[in-house]
């Protein structure tokens, strides 16, 4: 009798043991791959760090981290701006369709998926005024479509 209580508190604690073991290699299974494309609630990207508070900061010497929204039919911030020479590392969702996000004259050109992070970086070497435009066909005013970073 007490063999059989020894028996089952061992085998109670071998499952415990396989469970644990599972439930690690399913959790870092789970692991997002890298940082290029992690998902977020596309409904929810108003209460989603770090989209809650849509916007550019400067994270080091001319080293900007741009948090951006797109929507239909625009960007959020819709102005931007930051000295020559600068870096800026563009974090992106959509709150609703797809959009594109292209800044002509450079070789930023991605898509913004709702439900994805795109991110990409790019350095600013001369001074102007970037247009930031949709380059996917998201409804009736896709062309209009734009916000701007300004670099000097
Ligand atoms: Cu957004 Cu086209």
């Amino acid at each position: 009798r007490l063999e059989k209580m020894w028996l089952t508190f061992g085998l109670v604690m071998l499952f415990v043991f396989l469970g644990v073991l599972g439930v690690s290699a399913f959790a870092m299974g789970l692991q997002p791959p890298s940082e290029h494309h992690h998902m977020i609630d596309p409904t929810k990207v108003s209460e989603t760090a770090p989209f809650d508070k849509p916007g550019i900061q400067k994270v080091a010497d001319k080293e900007y981290e741009a948090v951006m929204v797109a929507f239909a039919f625009g960007y959020n911030p819709d102005k931007m701006e930051v000295p020559v020479g600068s870096t800026v590392h563009f974090t992106v969702t959509s709150q609703d369709v797809i959009h594109g996000f292209e800044i002509p004259g450079t070789n930023v050109n991605m898509m913004v998926i709702p439900g994805e992070v795109s991110q990409v970086s790019h350095k600013f070497t001369k001074p102007g005024e970037y247009l930031i435009l949709c380059n996917e066909y998201c409804g009736t005013a896709h062309e209009y479509m734009a916000t701007k970073i300004v670099v000097k």
